[in-house]
């Protein structure tokens, strides 16, 4: 199993190119089951969830070809292209969907299109139970009628789907992105009250409208969607991944150093850039990027609770944590979205971090020094936020399973190691 060697100490200068985002991606190429035709996707990031939703569409009969990245791109993103013209099957087996949760969300295309699915739940996860009611309860809205049996959602709706009011008792991405793949293909107006506002949302919208659905309000809490009888093909260009920003900009607000997170958009993360701009670094926008510069002064604690966007997100929550274990002063972090997202913190421990954990809320108190230590990545933002801290810790930081990081982070050595880290792989 791979493994990351990181030897801290080393300040950040250059450029990091920000990929596309990971969780626009996924629901973006779950869209192409709604149509016949090719979905072309550009700025898709090279990742291990990406690869493995390709196998998981591939068993539905989807085709996807990868196109090499196009003139003058900086990155090493690829455009997929993605055609559904035969759905050969519409059930999604546990064995593809126990290794990624997003892929539940097919369920919503196949059953919109075909007019049943049967999806495995997705089981247990490491940052809580994470259930699928209310991504039921919104197809069950919509006409679907569901049944479950040996650990499947089986979905029907033999005369089509029917719009409706889906009213969400608590935010969720999810079923958000359900409802909206659902709908787009209902017989007349559904309406989403209390529509998750997170930009991987606006950005599946978009796709959809330009596939010839009729959506209105993406990005607000209302969303209302006109049924139409058919999607299109369409061609559209994945937004920059907005956790891949907000980990880099804290990496180098963490080691001092100026780096430019070329392609980011300072207003899909404007809560963490306040965040980090309080705790002394200085962030400018400019055309190429956002710029992200601390030089001298400490880092000063902060008060953060994570919140749906635009609050500040959860994915970001452990990477904030690590770079507050050097704070100058005590800070509070409390987690409002997962109950079960704190399994950093003994791993940051092992550094010398000073954390204590309270419910939901954790108090960190800043310490002069981490040192490097062996750690184990636990899942994919925990993971990070132990790079965060090895690259500010005294001497040698090994961070294992890093298979973790591979599901989210595109070349994450080798954008570090550009700006001057020392990190390196070490495979076996
Ligand atoms: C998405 O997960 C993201 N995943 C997560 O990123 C992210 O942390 C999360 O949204 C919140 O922003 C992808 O986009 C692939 P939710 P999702 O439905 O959609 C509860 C990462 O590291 N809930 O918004 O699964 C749920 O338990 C990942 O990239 C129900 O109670 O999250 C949670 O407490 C991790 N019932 C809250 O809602 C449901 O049916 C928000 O979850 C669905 C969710």
């Amino acid at each position: 199993m791979d493994r990351i060697r990181i030897t801290g100490g080393r300040q950040l200068n250059g450029v990091i190119p920000i990929s596309g985002a990971k969780n626009a991606t996924l629901p973006l190429m779950i869209a192409s089951l709604l149509t016949q035709d090719t979905l072309i996707l550009d700025n898709v990031p090279r990742l291990a969830d990406v690869r493995l939703l390709q196998r998981i569409l591939g068993n539905h009969g989807v085709d996807v070809m990868i196109a090499g990245k196009r003139p003058g791109e900086s990155t090493d993103n690829q455009t997929l292209h993605i055609s559904a013209a035969n759905i050969v099957d519409t059930t999604a087996p546990y064995d593809l969907v126990s290794k990624m949760r997003a892929s539940f969300w097919v369920v919503a295309p196949l059953l919109a299109r075909m007019g049943r699915a049967k999806v495995s739940l997705p089981g247990g996860c490491a940052i809580g139970t994470r259930p699928v009611d209310l991504l039921i309860m919104a197809l069950e809205r919509l006409g679907a009628q569901i049944e479950i049996d040996a650990g499947y959602v089986i979905a029907s709706a033999p005369r089509g789907l029917q719009g409706n009011e889906i009213v969400f008792p608590k935010v969720t991405v999810g079923g958000t992105h359900t409802a909206l793949m659902a709908a787009v293909l209902a017989n007349g107006t559904s309406v989403i009250e209390n529509a998750a506002c997170e930009p991987e949302v606006g950005d599946l919208a978009d796709c959809l409208n330009k596939m010839g659905a009729k959506i209105s309000g993406a990005g607000t809490t209302r969303i209302t969607v006109e049924g139409v009888a058919k999607l299109n093909g369409a061609r559209h260009s994945v937004l920059p991944d907005r956790i891949e920003t907000g980990t880099y900009a804290m990496a180098v607000a963490m080691t001092g150093g100026d780096v430019m997170l070329q392609n980011a958009r300072p207003e899909l993360l404007q809560a963490a850039l306040d965040t980090l701009a309080q705790a002394g670094a200085n962030i400018t926008a400019t055309n190429e990027g956002i710029r992200v510069t601390r030089n001298g002064g400490g880092i000063a604690p902060v008060t953060v609770t994570t919140e749906p966007f635009p609050g500040f997100p959860t994915d970001l929550q452990a990477q904030l944590m690590a770079l507050m274990t050097r704070a100058k002063g005590t800070s509070t972090i409390t987690e409002t979205i997962f109950e079960n997202r704190f399994m950093h913190v003994q791993e940051l421990a092992r550094l010398g971090a000073r954390i204590h954990l309270d419910g939901q809320k954790a108090t960190i108190e800043g310490v002069d020094r981490l040192k490097g230590a062996p750690v184990m990545a636990t899942d994919l933002r925990a993971s990070v936020s132990l790079v965060i801290a090895a690259l500010a810790a005294e001497g040698e930081t090994t961070v294992n399973r890093v298979y973790h990081l591979d599901r989210g982070f595109e070349r994450l050595e080798a954008k570090l190691s550009a700006c001057g880290a020392s990190i390196e792989r070490l495979s076996g």
